[in-house]
């Protein structure tokens, strides 16, 4: 452990960290002041989405889970046979749960986050409201891995581990093992707010204010169902040769529907907790961003917001080596 934070704090110390956070830091700035659409307000935005929405509900003619069981695997298309083998606490009176996918070896990152911009104790003052963070990963047969990983559980208290393999494809099993602990008695039910990034997501601090904002309007508002993310796009890559190819046997439709960027999304747990059963008769895609936003098209009434100011950029891992065992 301490072996993993020297490491954390040479590379801060280094200089290479300083120019490329600086590098990080114009480009999420640049962002920040091109993204603004102040022509457009995210009701003309929500109302715009809505009438999409109802276009894609009628694509869905596969659509027909209903069973709210996400227990049974019983002739299921996609069936999710995996069990949980590290959990964190329980959410006491959290009111926003930080989710955040990382592979099962990045000791480094997860470090980085819990001291710099997801630090527990800072993210409790800036938003005044009581924050949990969760790192979700797989499995492993890495052993010294696993002895790591359950030092750092011993000590934070913050790790959701199931017993699928952690890899790239397996993506889609982390989003569903965190939909269905969150929403179980053993997670998060009662709280307000769902936000799920990615191990290699950074928020810089002048983002934070605006992020605060956004927060509290979501909590405000008190709706069930919210998703909110960024929309990069809802075509879908039909060039074979792509590292990004998705068949038509796998998704006959010309468009997805909306889903939001996984560096950064978010969404309300009583919708978190209607997405495990539907998944269940959703044929599997490994883009796990893509997937949730299938999921979650499946259910009527949700307020789908875009907000692209949810402005994270992918800088970790630029900055740290990648971990050897
Ligand atoms: C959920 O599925 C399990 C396993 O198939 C079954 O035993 C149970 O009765 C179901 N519960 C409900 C409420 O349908
Ligand atoms: C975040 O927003 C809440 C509610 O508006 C406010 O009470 C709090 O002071 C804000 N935090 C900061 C750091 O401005
Ligand atoms: C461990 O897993 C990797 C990749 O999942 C696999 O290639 C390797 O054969 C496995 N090793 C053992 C000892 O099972
Ligand atoms: C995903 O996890 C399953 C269950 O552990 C495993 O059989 C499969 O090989 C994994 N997929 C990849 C691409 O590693
Ligand atoms: C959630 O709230 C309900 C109703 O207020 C309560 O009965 C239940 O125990 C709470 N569950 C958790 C896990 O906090
Ligand atoms: C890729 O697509 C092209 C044209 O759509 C087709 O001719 C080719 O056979 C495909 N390649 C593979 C490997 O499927």
């Amino acid at each position: 452990m301490s072996n993993v934070w020297r490491r954390v704090c040479r590379s801060i110390r280094s200089s290479k960290f300083q120019v490329v956070s600086i590098i990080i830091i114009c480009f999420v700035i640049l962002l920040y002041t091109t993204n603004d659409s102040p022509t457009e307000t995210s009701e003309d935005l929500r109302i715009k989405i809505n009438k999409r929405q109802q276009q894609n509900q009628q694509l869905f003619t596969r659509s027909k889970t209903t069973k709210n069981n996400i227990t049974s695997n019983a002739k299921s298309i996609n069936p999710y046979p995996f069990r949980v083998v590290i959990a964190p606490k329980p959410c006491t009176n959290e009111d926003v749960v930080f989710i955040v996918h990382s592979a099962v070896q990045y000791f480094d990152r997860r470090m980085l986050m819990r001291y710099t911009w997801l630090n527990k104790n800072n993210l409790q003052k800036t938003l005044a409201l009581k924050v949990k963070i969760v790192f979700v990963t797989g499995m492993t047969n890495n052993t010294n891995v696993l002895t790591k990983l359950s030092y750092e559980q011993e000590f934070y208290q913050d790790i959701l581990q199931s017993d699928f393999t952690d890899a790239y494809l397996n993506n889609t099993y982390k989003a569903i093992s965190f939909l269905r602990w969150v929403s179980s008695k053993q997670g998060c039910p009662n709280a307000s707010l769902i936000v799920k990034v990615d191990d290699d997501a950074l928020m810089h601090s002048v983002q934070l204010p605006r992020f605060n904002e956004t927060v509290h309007q979501i909590l405000n508002k008190h709706r069930e169902n919210v998703y909110m993310g960024k929309l990069i796009s809802t075509h879908v890559n039909r060039d074979n040769s792509s590292k990004w190819f998705v068949s038509y046997e796998l998704w006959p439709y010309k468009r997805y529907p909306i889903w939001f960027q996984g560096l950064a999304y978010m969404m309300t747990p009583k919708l978190a907790a209607k997405l495990p059963s539907l998944a269940l008769n959703t044929a599997y895609m490994f883009t796990d961003d893509v997937y949730v936003g299938v999921l979650v098209s499946k259910i009527k009434d949700v307020d789908l917001i875009i907000d692209n100011s949810i402005v994270l950029s992918q800088g970790w891992c630029s900055v740290l080596p990648r971990a050897q065992y």
